[in-house]
């Protein structure tokens, strides 16, 4: 979507894979979807040098709202749990700095059974933007798959109608897909900035590398419509939750880089541990993630025992690698790949260096092979390249 908004993909935190919805205060009062919840992540964002590292937007997933809408028809939040309100809660996140995103569904319901935008796509539109939200997440429950080709246009309408810049996250081919409707990518990518394309992620390697591997599978398809303001999203990054170990974090963030995929945490800042934090914080990939050029990285080799390379390109002449070797089990694996199997070719020397701590890894002649060490069970060597520096020579 040309709304200027979102030329690099979108870094940030939300509530759902890690809070879903637990709605019950008094028995959960420290994670229940409230403004108490996103209020402390907001300042642990800041705090915690994520706002610094580029996590700019806090957004809230399904069940913030009331059950019913007010009696003007506009939508409303849960009081009890919002008691101040979404517009306090939304100028408290800029007072710090951040950006503010809220969910709803196209549908008559949310997909936790709250009133969506269907029939109030105007009305919604306009008390968004006077809460001064910056992103909106619109599902694709209950609704019918077929409206959405013009429904979600209708609402990218009616955003644009505020006249307030709001970042517009659809769910629309995601439900196509699972419907095996081929999704119009040419449309999505004009009326989104960003969609969901499959399912929803869990905290577990299966789910990562299923989604990993869906994107491989469907690259060719997807990759054109990528691109800066227009972005296609595997969903979030669960790394600091439970059921990814520290290779296999590192595989995430390191595939959701070379992806250029959001980059949208969803995990507890109170208790995220320091290798974690680590891992998301990490400035190359980051870096590589945020490129301006905004490829969309592509699996480019499958070798024995399921490893997998992927590579993006950047800019300057740069290229990053990520080897994956997505094993549950195992001894680290030595490889050894030609240059030109990694598709390095047009240069004679490039310079080689480990993404993680930017280690130099020296210098390759384009008729070498680069030899590399992966450990198994979903870790991952995270590589980049650059054109080796031609000194002049003197006569
Ligand atoms: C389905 C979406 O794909 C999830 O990311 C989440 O938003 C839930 N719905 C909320 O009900």
């Amino acid at each position: 979507l040309e709304n200027g908004l979102l030329r690099q993909p979108p870094m940030g935190w939300l509530t759902w894979q890690r809070f879903r919805c637990v709605t019950d205060c008094h028995q959960n009062p420290d994670s229940c979807i409230s403004e108490k919840l996103i209020r402390t992540q907001a300042q642990l964002l800041v705090s915690g040098g994520y706002l610094a590292a580029g996590y700019e937007y806090i957004i809230i997933d399904d069940c913030w709202l009331n059950q019913t809408r007010a009696a003007d028809g506009s939508l409303q939040p849960d009081f009890d749990r919002f008691p101040s309100g979404i517009r306090a809660l939304s100028d408290y996140v800029h007072s710090l700095g951040l950006k503010f995103g809220i969910y709803e569904d196209y549908g008559t319901q949310t997909c936790a059974g709250f009133p969506g935008v269907l029939g109030h796509l105007e009305q919604d539109a306009k008390t968004f933007a006077s809460w001064n939200v910056d992103y909106l997440k619109l599902d694709g429950c209950n609704a019918d798959i077929k409206d959405f080709d013009t429904g979600y246009p209708s609402m990218e309408n009616a955003l644009n109608a505020t006249g307030r810049p709001i970042a517009y996250s659809c769910s629309w081919p995601a439900y196509q897909e699972y419907s095996k409707i081929k999704p119009n990518y040419s449309a999505i990518a004009q009326t989104c900035n960003l969609w969901r394309n499959w399912g929803d992620i869990d905290d577990s390697w299966d789910s990562v590398y299923s989604i990993i591997n869906w994107f491989g599978d469907n690259q060719d398809r997807l990759s054109p419509f990528h691109g800066p303001g227009h972005w296609n999203d595997p969903d979030m990054i669960v790394v600091g939750n439970y059921g990814l170990s520290p290779g296999q974090s590192r595989a995430q963030m390191a595939l959701w880089s070379i992806m250029a995929a959001p980059l949208i945490l969803s995990v507890d800042l109170r208790t995220i541990s320091d290798w974690a934090r680590e891992i998301i914080l990490n400035k190359n990939l980051i870096a590589i993630n945020q490129d301006p050029l905004g490829v969309m990285g592509r699996r480019i080799l499958k070798l024995d025992g399921d490893v997998q390379v992927w590579s993006k390109s950047l800019q300057d002449d740069r290229t990053a690698f990520v080897a994956l070797f997505p094993q549950p089990y195992g001894t680290p694996i030595h490889m050894s790949i030609l240059l030109t199997d990694l598709g390095l070719g047009r240069f004679d020397e490039y310079d080689f260096f480990e993404t993680f701590h930017d280690e130099f890894h020296g210098k390759y002649h384009k008729t070498d092979r680069y030899n590399f060490t992966i450990n198994p069970a979903g870790d991952v060597h995270a590589f980049y390249v650059e054109q080796a520096v031609i000194k002049s020579q003197k006569f």
